[in-house]
């Protein structure tokens, strides 16, 4: 065994949705530096280290299943599908379970939980011909309840009740897929990100202090630290893992 060779990504395609984003886009530049092919899947194009593009609209089956053609024709075929990108809904007032509505329940639900069907349905006819790896993203908040005494009623970083439903049944949705899709070769894990502010959503200082100490390590985590799990999933450091979920988040859910 020749165990340097473990993480060596050369040779796999891979797809990250939401590649333009935070968190995408430190998973996009792992699974480059260590050797992938790797296709920015977003409804927002930026510049980055992608070998291509392809604009996507996780909303939209269509979307999944062009994406998914395009990839397989330039590429030959598809081997890590990384579902990062989510949409949301339910802020402020409407956060507050008493005044959310059915629409907004629902599009927060659709953009965490329903797009990450949509993507391994319609992955399945592709990644079966020669097995995969899946790597959705969950959130602590699909683990436990935001603290909503350190959230306030009106901050706008407050997290919705539909977002962590959603993220709650993502890990679910893995674990059932796992076991559903295994006889195909194809492993379906997640990794559940803490707190992972972007550069400029971290201003609100107090706030931010009581947030962040609530890790064990009492910090914000970086975008490249949610990258090496995402990493292990994607390589055959981890061809006997599947079903189980990553926890990245300073150890914010371990007290
Ligand atoms: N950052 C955190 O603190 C944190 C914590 C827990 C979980 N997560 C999860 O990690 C993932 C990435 O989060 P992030 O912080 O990088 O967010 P982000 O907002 O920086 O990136 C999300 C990306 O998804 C894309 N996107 C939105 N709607 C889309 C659509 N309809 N079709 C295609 N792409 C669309 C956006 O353009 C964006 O590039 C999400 O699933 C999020 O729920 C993040």
């Amino acid at each position: 065994m020749d165990y340097k060779k473990l993480f060596d990504l050369s040779g796999k395609v891979c797809i990250v949705t939401g590649g333009s984003g935070y968190l995408g886009s430190a998973c996009v530049c792992a699974l480059k530096d260590f050797g992938a092919t790797v296709i920015n899947a977003d409804i927002k194009e930026r510049e980055g280290v992608e070998d291509a593009f392809i604009m996507t609209d996780i909303s939209k089956t269509e979307s999944f299943q062009a994406l998914f053609s395009e990839v397989e024709n330039k590429y030959g075929k598809i081997d890590v599908l990384v579902n990062c990108a989510a949409y949301f809904k339910g802020h402020g007032k409407e956060s507050q379970i008493e005044f959310m509505t059915d629409e907004v329940w629902q599009t927060g639900i659709d953009g965490a939980l329903n797009s990450t069907f949509r993507a391994t349905r319609e992955v399945i006819p592709f990644m079966k011909k020669s097995g995969g790896s899946i790597i959705n993203f969950c959130s602590m908040y699909g683990l436990v309840s935001p603290d909503l005494r350190i959230y306030g009623e009106d901050n706008p970083q407050k997290n919705p009740p539909n977002y962590g439903a959603a993220k709650a049944a993502v890990a679910q949705f893995t674990r059932y897929s796992a076991g559903a899709l295994a006889k195909y070769g194809i492993r379906v894990n997640s990794v559940t990100p803490g707190p992972f502010p972007a550069p400029g959503n971290d201003k609100d200082v107090e706030f931010n202090k009581a947030l962040a100490s609530k890790t064990m390590l009492g910090r914000f985590g970086k975008n490249h630290e949610m990258a090496g799990a995402v990493l292990l999933l994607a390589s055959d450091a981890s061809t006997f893992m599947t079903g189980s979920n990553i926890v990245v988040d300073g150890g914010w859910t371990a007290w």
